[in-house]
């Protein structure tokens, strides 16, 4: 089997997952945003014309169910049918557009979940031994001792573990060590974004231990296949969870949408990735099924930058925010905020800086301003016969944006994606400024005037064709305002064949989003931080962090200075106060910690490379004006210098 395999260059199909979810608790606002962007991804290869298939659903075994049912005091199987159809009911309401919402205690999952594990079995790949080790119930995962923190803490989510010795049946993950790595390294777009791939080879390079896939210590969970007269055992729930991409295809039932196999895109919150990266594509393998072609793997959303959590009482239910704010807004929001793969923070503040800039000015405001105008110049009626004359310019600038939205897509980058998009706007909005259709009226250059506004309807009409995978709605909105239908057909029209709007009538509609001043939703509760929590938060954080864009760097002026004076501060055992021209008159003061390292003669007249745009601080009572670039190790420090001197100020970039 060539686990590569994929559809290109075949009829392609598109088959995209968000995780099921687990029915322990209510839908939150990290579990709207994986269903958020699997939508979007849905409804933009629709509009292409592919033929996709769309999955979510809820994951309802294990032990952590079990024990939220007894908590609640329902029988289990009625606990799970209850927050099970909350989140269906939250998805219909929303009108996420799944093919399937599939449920893990459906009998046809749980039939599918048996043949895979049958034919796991006969090729080999499972055994039965003897297991024991830390169990966190909360993730449903054993950790070894080595992981645990302080020798008894979860590493993913902090909770007590216990010591679970048990029978149980074994799969050969360490069998797929080096197939896994394969595939890795002849698939860079397995796992996006990229910087993420790097954890997960690590992990399998450390070596991959055989996965305990069954438990005795509970029920509640699908019972092995009759095949196997075992039944002390049931699946453990990984195995049975991972197993609902193609057991909700028919795997084992009715193949017949076995077609949309391998997913295209499968999106999973960064704490589940290993799951995703390492078993799934393992367990695959066993099956001699082909791989997805991508794991897209996105951050955890915190709220006014805390992570949120039902003991701070300040989780936030997207159904609330949505009853407030609107759903599409928040589709937006969330889309738009944080780059894929990145924690994103929700803060009230920072949803309507974007409803109110990019949506109401931007967006909204244009659209208003050309209905006002063909009003008043033209009774609505909207020509774009004479837009390709007065308008190349904006109308291959438009083009060329449009173009590069695919890319943007297959990198799961939807927040490039609508930043692109709206440059659209400004192209709109530069136009009615740069071409200022009222003065072409009064010049008698009506021809004009009418282009312009045309152009401007061409803009909203290809713009809100793309916008429509994000926010749905509103774009049907527009469309119907400028006389067309969202659909793959006027896609093709519009994107594909860059064609023109026909003559038609504008309709007025009433502003699509209006102004919001203060926040409409009760702010969180100041919550009291948990330390080991915060800890761990930090961690993530700062390893986040690391990564910085291009413009970040360039944010840091760095400049080459010649060092002109240099003392010693008294009384101090680090530091020398040094005077270095940044050349064109910019003398400044840098008191550094060098003198361990460097005398104060002799480093004048020699070059260094200097910090030179942060905020100056005081040292021992003297104020330092930039910082110099060295390098430390156990050796000691040795300051940075350009190769070959260099004028006083020559910036370094
Ligand atoms: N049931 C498993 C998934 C099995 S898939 C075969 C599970 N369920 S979950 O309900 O706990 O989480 C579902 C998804 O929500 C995960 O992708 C997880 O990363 C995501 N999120 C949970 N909290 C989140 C945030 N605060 N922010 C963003 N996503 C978050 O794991």
């Amino acid at each position: 089997m060539n686990f590569n395999e994929t559809k290109k260059g075949k009829n392609v199909s598109k088959y995209i997952t968000t995780p099921i979810y687990y029915v322990n608790g209510e839908a939150h606002i990290g579990h709207a945003y994986t269903t958020f962007i699997a939508d979007a991804m849905t409804r933009y290869e629709k509009l292409k014309g592919e033929d996709t298939y769309f999955l979510t659903g809820t994951d309802e075994h294990g032990q952590k169910i079990e024990e939220s049912a007894q908590k609640n005091n329902k029988p289990t199987q009625e606990f799970a049918d209850e927050i099970s159809a909350t989140f269906k009911d939250l998805w219909d309401e929303f009108e996420i557009s799944y093919d399937k919402f599939i449920r893990t205690t459906d009998e046809e999952h749980k039939k599918g979940v048996q043949k895979a594990f049958e034919v796991m079995y006969a090729k080999g790949d499972i055994y039965k031994d003897f297991y024991e080790g830390h169990y966190c119930v909360s993730c449903e995962t054993f950790f070894p001792e080595t992981q645990l923190i302080d020798g008894e803490f979860c590493p993913d989510c902090g909770r007590s573990t216990n010591i679970v010795k048990e029978e149980s049946y074994f799969f050969k993950l360490s069998k797929y060590e080096d197939a896994l790595l394969k595939h890795y390294e002849q698939n860079p777009n397995f796992i996006l974004p990229r910087s993420r791939a790097n954890e997960v080879i690590n992990f399998v390079k450390g070596g991959l231990r055989d996965l305990s896939v069954t438990r005795t210590s509970f029920s509640w969970g699908v019972k092995m296949p009759a095949s196997l007269n075992d039944d002390k055992h049931v699946m453990y729930v990984w195995l049975d969870a991972l197993l609902n991409y193609i057991t909700a295809l028919g795997y084992g039932s009715d193949e017949a949408n076995m077609k949309y196999w391998p997913a295209s895109t499968q999106f999973v919150g960064k704490d589940i990735l290993r799951f995703h990266a390492i078993y799934w594509p393992a367990f695959l393998m066993s099956l001699d099924l082909p791989l997805p072609r991508t794991i897209g793997a996105h951050g955890w959303w915190t709220r006014d930058g805390e992570k949120m959590s039902k003991s701070k009482g300040n989780v936030i239910a997207p159904k609330e925010v949505a009853d407030v704010y609107g759903v599409e807004n928040l589709r937006y929001f969330m889309l738009r905020e944080v780059p894929f793969g990145q924690d994103g923070d929700f803060s009230q503040r920072a949803f309507i800086d974007r409803i109110n800039s990019e949506l109401s000015n931007d967006l909204g405001n244009l659209l208003n301003r050309i209905i006002g105008m063909s009003g008043k110049y033209s009774d609505y009626e909207i020509d774009s016969v004479d837009v390709e004359k007065y308008h190349k310019k904006e109308l291959d600038a438009m083009h060329a944006i449009l173009d590069s939205l695919d890319d943007f897509i297959e990198g799961l980058q939807t927040h490039r994606y609508l930043e692109e998009l709206w440059k659209l706007f400004a192209i709109g909005n530069k136009a009615i400024e740069e071409y200022a259709p009222w003065v072409k009226m009064k010049e008698d250059k009506k021809d004009e005037a009418l282009a312009t506004v045309a152009l401007v309807a061409n803009v909203l009409a290809k713009a809100s064709l793309m916008l429509s995978p994000v926010m749905p709605k509103t774009s049907a909105i527009i469309a119907d305002a400028l006389n067309f239908e969202i659909s793959s057909q006027s896609y093709k029209e519009l994107i594909v064949d860059k064609k023109l709007l026909k003559l038609f009538n504008i309709k007025k509609v009433p502003p699509l989003f209006p102004r919001i001043e203060e926040p409409l939703m009760a702010e969180a509760p100041e919550a009291e931080p948990n330390k080991k929590e915060v800890q761990k938060q930090e961690a993530a954080k700062k390893e986040e962090d690391s990564l910085i864009e291009i413009g970040q760097f360039f944010e840091t002026s760095l400049k080459v200075g010649t060092i002109i004076e240099a003392e010693e501060v008294p009384k101090s055992k680090k530091l020398l106060k040094l005077q270095v021209d940044l050349g064109e008159g910019d003398l400044r003061q840098v008191v550094a910690g060098i003198k361990e390292f460097y005398s104060a003669e002799s480093l004048v007249q020699t070059q260094v490379c200097v910090v030179a745009n942060l905020k100056p601080a005081k040292l021992m009572g003297m104020v330092s004006e930039g910082m110099l670039l060295a390098a430390k190790d156990e050796d000691g420090l040795c300051l940075v210098r350009p190769e070959k001197p260099k004028k006083a100020g020559t910036p370094i970039g």
